[in-house]
Formats: structure tokens, C-alpha cells, sequence
């Protein structure tokens, strides 16, 4: 079974998609952390973001392990723990830049494919019930004003790091530019797809978005 999340970044969607997959019993996917895996290693080996094709066997080669722990989840890159780095605003733009390239959407849509074909699932992204499960059982997409989206994601970046060197206005500003750039890219742009059940999670909580979420699997599971 697979439960497609797709939305903008600070929808609340890993949070929420990390608590539903407990729930359930599923294994949880980020996909964003797969490109951000890629535009991390990339960038490490000092390599053109533009350069699709050497992107791209960096992308065919790297080995990135979701590791499912106590609150959250740990990426290992290459068999390194990259959790936190992952995590930084430079990281979160070259994984738009590298997001945005055919050669590289085919290579982690196929890799996610196989994820989601060998247990049940639940992945969140941008193209997930669009793109790489237009078949999953259930679609959710959720999306929150912009301002608190910021919000959402300037008090995540604090939390990690108190010293951070970071701004409020900034920090909408990125949000905004980076959703931008997803949603009108030529290949799997962010959109919702038409059989997704959209919650703004403006002035909701977790917990009624997971229990909304969580109402409507039950439909499903119930059938
Ligand atoms: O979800 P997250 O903010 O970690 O994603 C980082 C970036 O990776 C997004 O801004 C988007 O450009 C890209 N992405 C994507 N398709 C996905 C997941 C992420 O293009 N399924």
C-alpha cells in the first residue's frame, strides 16, 4: 500500500507523513532528502550543479539509507550519518536546482519506485501522487500560507542550531522563491493531483492534520 504527501516545503508534511507511517506500521520516505542526498554529495565533490550528466552519476551511485529512529529518521549518505547537514538552507537550494534536471528525476523516480514496491509506504514529496505513485491508494496534499510556512521553518532551523545565523523576512523569502521554482518547473512540478485530499494546515495542529490523515486510511483500510 502506498500513501502519497506531496506539498510545499513547511507544510508540515514530513512531520506528519513520520507520525502516520508509526501509526500504521509503514516505513516512511522523504523523498527531499533523496535529492538533497544527491545535491549534498555533489556539492562535496565540488561538481557544477548544471552538470547533469556528472550529477547524475553521482546520483545513479550514491547508496542513501533512511534510518527510521525515536522521533525522526537519520539519513546516511554513503554510509555517512548526513542528517543535519541535509537539513541546511544551501543544501535545501541545490536540491531544487538538482530536482529541476530530466536525468536526475528519472534516476530517483526509479529508485523510489522500488522502494515503494517491495513494503507499504509512506512517502511524502513533491511529485509522489503525481509523478512517481499516480496509482497510490490514498493522496494527500497539504499546504499552508507562506508566512507560516516560514514561520515553520525558521523555528525548525533555530531548534537544530540556536546559533544559526538566520532571519524571519529571509526565510519566507526562500520558501517562497523555492516553491516557486517547484511548482513551475518543466518536470514534475509540484502540483496536486487530482484525486488528492487537500488540508491547509494553516491554523491547524499535528496532531488533527495526522488525525484527519488517518481518518481517511481508515476508509481505505476498512473497504
Ligand atoms: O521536501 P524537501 O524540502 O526536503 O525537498 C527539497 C527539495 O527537493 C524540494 O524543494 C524540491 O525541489 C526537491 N524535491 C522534488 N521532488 C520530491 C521531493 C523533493 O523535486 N519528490
Amino acid at each position: 500500500m502506498i500513501i502519497a504527501i506531496d506539498g510545499p516545503a513547511g507544510s508540515g508534511k514530513s512531520t506528519v507523513a513520520k507520525i502516520v507511517a508509526g501509526k500504521l506500521h509503514f516505513r516512511y520516505i522523504d523523498t527531499g532528502s533523496m535529492y538533497r542526498a544527491v545535491a549534498w554529495k555533489s556539492l562535496l565533490k565540488n561538481v557544477d550543479l548544471s552538470d547533469e550528466e556528472t550529477v547524475a552519476e553521482i546520483a545513479r551511485n550514491v547508496k542513501i539509507d533512511l534510518v527510521p529512529e525515536e522521533g525522526g529518521q537519520s539519513v546516511f549518505v554513503d554510509g555517512e550519518n548526513a542528517t543535519n547537514q541535509l537539513k541546511q538552507e544551501t543544501i535545501s537550494r541545490a536540491a531544487a536546482v538538482v530536482a529541476a534536471q530530466p536525468m536526475i528525476r528519472k534516476i530517483m523516480t526509479k529508485k523510489q519506485r522500488e522502494l515503494g514496491n517491495r513494503e507499504d509506504v509512506v512517502m511524502d514529496g513533491r511529485d509522489i501522487g503525481t509523478v512517481v505513485f499516480p496509482n497510490a491508494e490514498k493522496k494527500f496534499f497539504l499546504d499552508a500560507e507562506p508566512k507560516e510556512r516560514g514561520r515553520r521553518r525558521f523555528d525548525e532551523l533555530k531548534t537544530k542550531n540556536q546559533e544559526a545565523d538566520v532571519d524571519l523576512v529571509t526565510i519566507v523569502e526562500q520558501v517562497k522563491q523555492r516553491d516557486h521554482e517547484d511548482r513551475t518547473r518543466k518536470i514534475a512540478p509540484l502540483r496536486q493531483a487530482d484525486d488528492a485530499i487537500s488540508i491547509d494546515t494553516t491554523h491547524l495542529d499535528i496532531s488533527q492534520v495526522v488525525d484527519q490523515i488517518m481518518k481517511e486510511i481508515g476508509r481505505v483500510l476498512h473497504r
